[in-house]
């Protein structure tokens, strides 16, 4: 098997192309600052303002108060958030069709149709969900503070966790709760399996494993840690190792070439290649992202009752975890 192995940039970063340099140009012109999610591609990463993960990107969207632009380089269901904490911006999304599996694997009528038949239920949903299906849940959680939040419902209260089983068991074995898990998963994700990480942990003995909480429970059993993207880089910066083998979306390793000088990254391999790639994160591009600075468009309108309604666990999240 073939591992992709990436190393640090060393805090020397590849010069700006002439397309990044007119982005830089109209982002200034339309006073517009750019959130990118950690799995965007290392050319929208160079130009962003901002990189996280889905938590962080909350928190910093929810306190722009200086642009007049917000514009999401990541999937809908987060420019959407960006949206539901700051009514008052433009949110822009560079491809409205960037859609994401998992959300996708929840629908709001279903959702609706539990609830109604049991009415106790106390409904956590990984943030990852549309904003439909966020206005029928309690609270909200990320993959960076799913167990602080779970870890704050009433202990009354029974748990269902929508719509990731695979971040849901993961929560479940970390606290003493017991959670109902919604059957949804993310396609990218649950390509990893044991056999091929224990192959890249043989070309590199000694490299810790990091895996996402999306990831099947086997995979995640193997990994020296489970967590989100985010904690990936701290993980990284402070560890004495100098290989780390990343078992989630590839463009991470982006992140980590950029911000931790002196390492090397290692493309947690799946059963057909050894990168992983998510197709919707994929849809933004560099010329999308012009065009979108450019035009104002496209841009995310959310009705404001359900604007309102998905705000509610959104803020209760917010305050929960910090
Ligand atoms: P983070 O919670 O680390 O942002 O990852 C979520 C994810 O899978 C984005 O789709
Ligand atoms: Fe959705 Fe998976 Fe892509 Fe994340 S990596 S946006 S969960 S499909």
């Amino acid at each position: 098997m073939e591992l992709k192995v990436f190393d640090s940039f060393n805090g020397v970063l590849p010069p700006l192309t002439p397309l990044q340099e007119e982005i830089l140009r109209l982002k200034k012109e339309r006073n517009a600052v750019i959130l990118a999610h950690n799995y965007q591609s290392a050319e929208i990463q160079r130009v962003a303002d901002y990189l996280g993960d889905s938590l962080g990107l909350s928190y910093l969207a929810e306190a722009e108060k200086n642009a007049d632009v917000i514009v999401f380089c990541g999937v809908h269901f987060m420019a959407e958030v960006a949206k539901i904490v700051n009514p008052a911006k433009k949110v822009l999304l560079p491809v409205l069709e960037a859609g994401c599996s998992l959300a996708d694997s929840c629908n709001a009528e279903e959702l609706a149709a539990v609830k109604a038949a049991n009415p106790d239920l106390y409904v956590v949903a990984y943030i990852n969900c549309s904003a439909a299906v966020k206005a029928l849940a309690d609270v909200i959680c990320t993959s960076g503070n799913a167990k602080r939040i779970v870890e704050q419902v009433p202990e009354d209260r029974e748990i269902l966790f929508v719509p990731d089983q695979n971040l849901g068991s993961w929560v479940a074995s970390q606290t003493h709760r017991k959670i109902k898990l919604w059957p949804g998963s993310c396609y990218a994700h649950v390509m990893f399996s044991v056999e091929q990480i224990e192959e890249a942990r043989a070309q590199y003995p000694g490299a810790p494993v990091l895996a996402h909480p999306e990831c099947v429970e086997s995979v995640r059993a193997c990994a020296d840690l489970v967590c989100s993207t985010e904690k990936m880089v701290n993980y990284c910066k402070e560890s004495p190792a100098d290989t780390f083998i990343i078992v989630t979306e590839t463009n991470m390793i982006h992140r980590l070439r950029a911000q931790v000088p002196g390492k090397h990254f290692v493309a947690g391999p799946t059963a057909r290649c050894a990168c992983n790639e998510c197709r919707f994160m994929k849809m933004n591009t560099l010329e999308r992202l012009r065009d979108c600075l450019r035009d104002l468009s496209p841009e995310i309108i959310l009705d404001e009752n359900l604007r309102q309604t998905a705000h509610a666990p959104l803020k209760r999240m917010l305050d929960w975890s910090k």
